[in-house]
Parts: structure tokens; C-alpha cells; sequence
């Protein structure tokens, strides 16, 4: 089980034959970083982790960032070797064999699909919030704007229709081929970042120091299992940089990239941890950001029928914690109307985007899996006309549709992150395993000190793992249980490796191979 390791020889002919030019310049890298990173983490998910930590959300996004900066070394070393589909599942199937191949390839499901639900969540407050409400005076009754109440939901709730909606047509875009061109990603970025930017720079003259007194009401670490304190928070917010891995092989491709590849990465990581820390340091120095505690002292849990319920009530109506479009409301409560109207919009825009990345990130995975034999070959069929590998991208989208309608935007983002740790965690190993095993082996780009950051990137991972709200936590298992299932079931019995196939992908290969986002019209030798 553990002995079949796809052989290295193989997944490296398969990269080759893709021959891309090497153009990317590290500018180029964080573009395409920033593109994939900011989202609903930000925008929307500021109201969860406040509710968690209150203004220990500043020192929650230092940690959730400096996390990710050691994994994202860790995995540019590795896809600079094997830069091709599915990453950390290949990467894991080359070091550690195919059963770990499986649970890693099974657990980034939950990285991206349900990532895909979380924004497109995420996007549904600002579309009800903003357009809808603001701009066209439509009240989108409860129970069509929510999941119900019972799964986290608001009172009334019963479905997200918005979220739905936004998934379903994500989906029919990528069945049809739709890529970003480099320059629709560029001006996303710009978008973002200029809504973001105006964020700060109106709220932050408005900031009081009064109100980051208490600056941890739940502690650092609040207690296994509860989600909350800084380290709690910090755990929900690894999702406002979640995505940079989907960039991760474009090391194959980049100028240069010993230089280029740490600037690139880490840099947009760099990037979007300050901005992040100034944005939550906006938003709760000029409206404040406590939680809304329980009777035992404890806040209340983010995404929790009980804290729906407190929401409803008046007095709570202008609190962060409450918010479903957290960055608008705060700028409309201090008297920017305005400027919250066209943040909501920007976010309108550009969430949509994200949605696309992750799915098609999700949907590439799945392809490989299919062609390694481990889900049906038919999965990976490939529409004649569209190129695409339609069948997957049809189911997927409608299993992230459906959980979009019926949870809240924090539980998805916790189950992805739960899962992602994981697959981050066996990135760090294979990296020191292929560093161990194979020494000499050319590394376009090499982790300084990857004895340190490697071990690092496995502690940081456990540490916000066990660190989430517990029900999260458990998804992981029981998810892998059926995964076990699975595996036994029918991917052990089909496997290309297992049968012996050893096999060098081409003719399919230039249309489905994970582009990297933004970066369709890049060019080809
Ligand atoms: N990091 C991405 C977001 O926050 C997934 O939306």
C-alpha cells in the first residue's frame, strides 16, 4: 500500500512535455498570488474572526500568515521538481505512495470545494447586502438568503439562493472553457487592493485605542475545541490566504526562479498579512469588534444558531460581529456610505473570481486522480468542443452549489481549512523526504533552510488543526473514513500503478492541465 510511489521519472517526462517559456518575473507571481489570495477570508470572514478573538484578530492574522509563509517555501521547492496537476496529491504520491496520495488527494476536496462553497457564501452577502438592498431597494426575504438556522444560518433562513446561483454559473463557465486572461486577473488585483486600500485609509483615522481594550476578551488560546481566542481565530483566518498554493506551479515557469519564487510567493503572502492587519485594525479601531459573549464568558461560536439569534436583536444590529458584509458595513456605520457601497462592489466583482480559481483547482485534481485510475475514467472524459473536463466540473459545481445554499460562511471556511492543513502538512513531509531521498536531484528553486521550515510548516499546520472549532476538526476524519472506503472499495483495484501502467500523459495534456490563474494567454514552445 505504502510501496506504490508513482515513479518521479514519469510525473517529471509528463511536466516536460508542457515546455512552457520561462517568463514569469516575480511581480508577475505576486499578481497572480494576490489574485488567488484575497477574498472572502477579508471581506467577509473579518465579522467571524472578531467574534472569535475580538481585536486578537490583528495577532490571528500574524499567525495564520506567518504559517503560511513557511508552507508556501515548502511548496515552491517541491513544484519547482514536479510542477505539474494535482500538487500536493502528486507530490505525496511520488514520496509517500499512493494510499497517501489518496487521503491527500481526497482531503484537498475539502480545500477547494468547499473553499469554492465559502466564497460563494462569501459573495452572497455583498450581492444581498449591497446590490440588491442598496443599489435596486430589494429585500431578498430570509429564507432566501440564508442557510436555516438549524445548520448556522439566520433565523428564517432556509436556502442561499445568491450562493447557489453564483456557483452554478461559476461552473457553467469553466464547463465551457472560460480562463482568466493575465490581464482580468491584474484588474482584480487592482480592484481589491484599491478597495481595500480606500478601507483603510478612512477608517484609520477614525481608529480609537479605547476600542482594543480588552484586546484578547477570549484569551490567546480559548480552550480545545471551541474555535475561539487569538489561536482560534487564527485557525478561521488560514483561510484569508488559502489559494497561493494553486499558484504554486507557476515556479516551473518563472525567470529566474531561485529569485523570483521566494520574492513572488512570499511576498504576496507578506503583502496580505500587513494589509489584512491594517484592514481588521480599521475596522474594529473605528467601530469596535468585540464579540457578543455567552453566559458562561465564553463568545458565543461564529456561524452558531445562538449567535443568530443575538444578532437579530436590535442592539446588536450595528455590531462587526453581526455583519454579513463585514468591510461595507463598517464603512457604512462611520458615514462612508458611499465608498461601502463601491467596496461591496468591488467585492461583488472580484469574489467570483476566486469561486472560479478553486473550482478549477478542484476539478484538476479530480481529473488526475481519474487518470491515475483512482476514480472512474469517465470523470476525466474531455468535452470534444470545450476541451474541458466537463463531467467532473458538472458534479462538482453542483455538490459546491448545494452546500453553499445550506452553510454559513464560517463552518465552510473551518472545514476547508481543516483540510488544506493537512494537505499542507504533507507537502512539508514530501519536501523533506525528496530532499533526503533524492539530494542531488536539480531543484529549480530550493527552501533556504529547509530544516527549519519544513518542520516548521508540519507544527504551524497541527497547531491551527487543533486549534479549530472541534466539529471542524472531526470532519477531517470522518471525511477520510469514507475516503478509506472509497480507496478500498474501487481506487486500489483500478490504480495505473498498482496495474502496472506507468504511463506519460500528452495528447490531452496542453488543454487540462491546471493553468495557473491569470495566466491562460501565457505561451507555449
Ligand atoms: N483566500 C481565499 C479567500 O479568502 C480563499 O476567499
Amino acid at each position: 500500500m505504502f510501496g506504490r510511489v508513482k515513479p518521479l521519472d514519469a510525473i517529471i517526462a509528463t511536466a516536460e512535455k508542457k515546455s512552457l517559456h520561462r517568463s514569469l518575473g516575480a511581480f508577475q507571481l505576486m499578481l497572480f498570488g494576490i489574485g488567488c489570495v484575497i477574498g472572502t477570508g477579508i471581506f467577509v470572514l473579518t465579522s467571524a474572526g472578531a467574534q472569535k478573538a475580538g481585536p486578537g484578530l490583528l495577532l490571528a492574522f500574524a499567525i495564520a500568515g506567518g504559517i503560511c509563509i513557511v508552507a508556501a517555501l515548502c511548496y515552491a521547492e517541491i513544484a519547482a521538481i514536479v510542477p505539474v496537476a494535482g500538487s500536493a496529491y502528486t507530490y505525496t504520491y511520488a514520496t509517500m505512495g499512493e494510499f497517501l496520495a489518496w487521503t491527500v488527494g481526497w482531503s484537498l476536496v475539502l480545500e477547494y470545494a468547499v473553499a469554492a462553497s465559502a466564497v460563494s457564501v462569501g459573495w452572497s452577502g455583498y450581492f444581498s447586502g449591497t446590490i440588491l438592498n442598496e443599489f435596486l431597494g430589494i429585500h431578498l426575504p430570509a429564507w432566501l438568503s440564508a442557510g436555516p438556522l438549524a445548520l448556522g444560518g439566520a433565523p428564517g433562513g432556509l436556502i442561499n439562493l445568491p450562493a447557489l446561483l453564483i456557483a452554478l454559473l461559476v461552473t457553467w463557465l469553466l464547463m465551457v472553457g472560460t480562463r482568466e486572461s493575465a490581464w482580468f486577473n491584474a484588474a482584480l488585483v487592482a480592484i481589491k487592493v484599491t478597495a481595500l486600500t480606500a478601507f483603510v485609509v478612512l477608517t484609520l483615522p477614525k481608529a480609537e485605542l479605547v476600542r482594543f481594550n480588552p484586546f484578547l476578551p477570549a484569551g490567546v488560546f480559548g480552550g480545545f475545541g471551541t474555535g475561539v481566542g487569538a489561536v482560534g481565530a487564527a485557525a478561521t483566518m488560514f483561510f484569508a490566504y488559502v489559494g497561493f498554493d494553486a499558484v504554486s506551479t507557476a515556479a516551473e515557469e518563472t525567470k529566474n526562479p531561485q529569485r523570483n519564487v521566494p520574492i513572488g510567493l512570499v511576498g504576496s503572502l507578506v503583502f496580505c498579512t500587513i494589509f489584512y492587519i491594517l484592514v481588521s485594525a480599521g475596522a474594529i479601531g473605528s467601530i469596535g469588534g468585540q464579540p457578543i459573549m455567552g453566559p458562561n464568558g465564553i463568545p458565543f461560536p461564529a456561524g452558531s444558531e445562538e449567535l443568530a439569534r443575538q444578532c437579530a436583536l436590535p442592539e446588536y444590529s450595528e455590531y462587526l460581529v453581526c455583519s454579513n458584509e463585514a468591510l461595507a458595513h463598517v464603512l457604512r456605520v462611520i458615514g462612508f456610505g458611499t465608498v461601502g457601497n463601491m467596496l461591496g462592489i468591488a467585492a461583488f466583482v472580484a469574489l467570483p473570481s476566486v469561486i472560479l480559481i478553486l473550482l478549477f483547482g478542484q476539478t484538476r485534481i479530480f481529473f488526475v486522480m481519474a487518470r491515475d485510475g483512482l476514480l472512474p475514467e469517465k470523470l476525466a472524459q474531455v468535452h470534444p468542443k470545450w476541451k474541458t473536463p466537463y463531467v467532473v466540473t458538472a458534479i462538482t459545481g453542483v455538490v459546491v452549489a448545494v452546500a453553499a445554499a445550506f452553510l454559513p460562511v464560517g463552518r465552510l471556511a473551518d472545514i476547508s481549512n481543516a483540510g488544506t492543513l493537512y494537505a499542507f502538512t504533507m507537502v512539508a513531509v514530501s519536501a523533506m523526504i525528496l530532499r533526503r531521498r533524492m539530494p542531488d536531484l536539480p531543484r529549480k528553486f530550493r527552501a533556504p533552510a529547509l530544516w527549519l521550515v519544513g518542520p516548521a510548516t508540519i507544527v504551524g499546520c497541527v497547531f491551527l488543526f487543533v486549534n479549530l472549532p472541534l466539529p471542524a476538526m472531526l470532519v477531517l476524519p470522518v471525511w477520510g473514513l469514507a475516503g478509506m472506503l472509497v480507496y478500498f472499495g474501487y481506487a486500489r483495484s483500478h490504480s495505473h500503478v498498482g496495474l502496472g501502467k506507468v504511463e506519460v500523459h500528452e495528447a490531452d495534456y496542453a488543454d487540462i492541465e491546471p493553468d495557473i490563474p491569470g495566466i491562460a494567454d501565457r505561451g507555449r514552445d
